[in-house]
C-alpha cells in the first residue's frame, strides 16, 4: 500500500447504503476459507457470503441439503479470519431455521457471535415470520429469492425463475413480504434482467443478484465457478458452467498441472533437489537429487 492510498474502512450497512444511493455497485463473492477470504479481501471486494455452496464445491455433496452448522460455522471461521475489510454474510444451511423462529434465532446468533456481519436465509413470505423474529434480535437478515437451492426440489431442478408476467409479479409479491418483515436486503437468483430491475426499482432495500442481470445493486458470483474449481459442476468433458458465470481463471488447470508435475519430480528423482534439503552441520551434504543418493 503507497502512502497516499487511505486506510481501508471496514465496509458497514452504512457503506452498502451509501453505494446504493450513489448508484454504485457493490462486489460480492462467495468463500468458504482462510486463503479465498484473505485474498479476495486484498482485492477489494466489498462483500463476502459464506455460502452453504461450500458444501458443495468444497465438501462435494451433491446438493446443499446434507450440510450441517458445524460444517457452515467452520467455513466461517477460516472467512473471518482471512477478511479484515468485507461485509461478511453466513448462510443459513437446510434446517437451521425452517423449524421455527427460536431455533432460527439460535443459529443465527452462533454467525454473528463467530464476527458475521448479518445471515441469509433462502424464501419469501413463508419466511418472514423467521425474517421477522431474526430481526427483532437485533440480527440484520439477508432474504434469497428466485432459484432457491434448498428448494431445487420444489423447481423441478436448478431453473430460471421470473420469466413470465405471473412469475414476475409472484417474485415482487415475496420482495415485498421480505421487506415489509425486517430484511435489509436480498439476493435474487437466476432471473433475467427484467425481474432484477422490476425488483431492485419497486423495492427500498438492497437487492444483489447472482444470474440476474446488471441493473441490481450489486453482483454475487461463487468462487470456484469464476477461479474454475468447482471439480462438482463439470460434465463428462469437464467443461459445464452455468450460463451466468465468467471465468476469470482456470485455477482448477492450474492445480492439476501443478499437481501431474509434481508427480513427476517425485517420481524421476527431480524433487527434492539440493535447494530443498537441510545441510548438516560439519558435513557435505548427501547428493540428494540423485538416485544415487536415494536411500
Ligand atoms: O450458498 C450460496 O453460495 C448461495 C448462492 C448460490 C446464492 O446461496
Amino acid at each position: 500500500m503507497s502512502d497516499q492510498t487511505p486506510a481501508r474502512k471496514k465496509v458497514t450497512l452504512h457503506t452498502l447504503l451509501n453505494k446504493k444511493e450513489k448508484k454504485e455497485k457493490a462486489v460480492f463473492l462467495t468463500a468458504y476459507d482462510f486463503p479465498t477470504a484473505f485474498f479476495a479481501d486484498q482485492a477489494g471486494i466489498d462483500m463476502i457470503l459464506v455460502g452453504d455452496s461450500g458444501g458443495m464445491t468444497k465438501t462435494g455433496y451433491k446438493s446443499t441439503h446434507p450440510v450441517t452448522m458445524e460444517e457452515m460455522l467452520h467455513f466461517t471461521q477460516g472467512v473471518i479470519n482471512g477478511a479484515k475489510h468485507a461485509f461478511i454474510i453466513g448462510d443459513m444451511p437446510y434446517g437451521s431455521y425452517q423449524p421455527s423462529d427460536e431455533i432460527a434465532v439460535i443459529n443465527a446468533m452462533r454467525f454473528i457471535r463467530l464476527g458475521c456481519d448479518a445471515i441469509k436465509c433462502e424464501g419469501g413470505e413463508e419466511m418472514a415470520p423467521r425474517i421477522k423474529a431474526m430481526s427483532d434480535a437485533g440480527i440484520l437478515v439477508m432474504s434469497h429469492l428466485g432459484l432457491t437451492p434448498q428448494s431445487v426440489a420444489k423447481f423441478g431442478g436448478y431453473r430460471v425463475q421470473g420469466t413470465t408476467d405471473a412469475a414476475l409479479n409472484y417474485l415482487l409479491y415475496h420482495g415485498e413480504a421480505i421487506q415489509k418483515a425486517g430484511a435489509f436486503s436480498t439476493l435474487v437468483e437466476a432471473v433475467p434482467p427484467e425481474a432484477g430491475k422490476a425488483l431492485t426499482d419497486k423495492l427500498k432495500i438492497l437487492v444483489y443478484g447472482i444470474g440476474a442481470g446488471p441493473y441490481v445493486d450489486g453482483q454475487l458470483v461463487i468462487s470456484d465457478d469464476m477461479l474454475g474449481t468447482f471439480a462438482g459442476c463439470l460434465d463428462e468433458k469437464g467443461t459445464r458452467k452455468p450460463r451466468f458465470v465468467k471465468r476469470y481463471a482456470e485455477l482448477g488447470e492450474l492445480m492439476e498441472q501443478a499437481f501431474r508435475d509434481y508427480a513427476r519430480e517425485v517420481r524421476d528423482g527431480t524433487f527434492p533437489g539440493p535447494e530443498h534439503c537441510y545441510k548438516m552441520k560439519d558435513m557435505p551434504p548427501p547428493p540428494c537429487n540423485t538416485r544415487e543418493g536415494a536411500p
